[in-house]
C-alpha cells in the first residue's frame, strides 16, 4: 500500500486560485492516483484533510505499518512541526509533493520543514509530481 495524503485546502482543487494550481480537481488528482497505481501494481489510497490531528493518526498508521507516503502538506509544509515529528517516524520512503513551485513564489514558501526528513521532494510539476512520485515508489514497494 501507498497512502497520498494531502494537507489542508488541497480539496478545493479546481477552484482554488487556478491561476496557481491549475483547474484540476481534487477528484481528478485521485484518479489520477489510483489509475497510476493501477497501471503499475501497487494499492494506492489517496486522503485529503483540513485537520492536523487526521493527518497524525494516518502518519502513525502509515509508520505502523511500515507504509511508503506521498505527502503533500500543503500550507504545514512550512511551520507544522508536529507534520514534521510524524513524518520523521515513517519506516517507509517519503515523497514531498508540491504542486506549485514553493521556490519561486513568497518567500515564506521557500522552506518546508518536511523536506529534511524526505526521501524525496518533487515541486512545481502540477499534479504531474504525484504521478511521478507513485512511478518512483511502486518498484519498491511493500518490500523494504
Ligand atoms: C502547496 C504549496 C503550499 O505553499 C501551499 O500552502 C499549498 C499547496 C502546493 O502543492 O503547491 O497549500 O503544497
Amino acid at each position: 500500500m501507498i497512502y497520498v495524503l494531502n494537507g489542508p485546502n488541497l480539496g478545493r482543487l479546481g477552484t482554488r486560485e487556478p491561476e496557481i494550481y491549475g483547474t484540476t480537481t481534487f477528484a481528478d488528482l485521485e484518479r489520477l492516483c489510483l489509475e497510476t497505481g493501477a497501471a503499475l501494481g501497487v494499492e494506492v489510497e489517496v486522503r485529503q484533510t483540513d485537520a492536523e490531528h487526521e493527518m497524525l493518526r494516518w502518519l502513525h498508521a502509515a509508520a505502523d505499518e511500515g507504509a511508503d507516503v506521498v505527502l503533500n502538506p500543503a500550507a504545514w509544509s512550512h511551520y507544522n512541526i508536529a507534520i514534521r515529528d510524524a513524518a520523521s517516524m515513517l519506516r517507509g520512503r517519503l515523497v514531498e509533493v508540491h504542486i506549485s513551485n514553493i521556490h519561486t513564489r513568497e518567500e515564506f514558501r521557500h522552506h518546508s520543514v518536511i523536506s529534511a526528513v524526505a526521501t524525496g521532494v518533487i515541486a512545481g510539476l502540477g499534479i504531474d509530481g504525484y504521478r511521478l512520485a507513485l512511478q518512483h515508489l511502486a518498484p519498491l514497494a511493500g518490500k523494504g
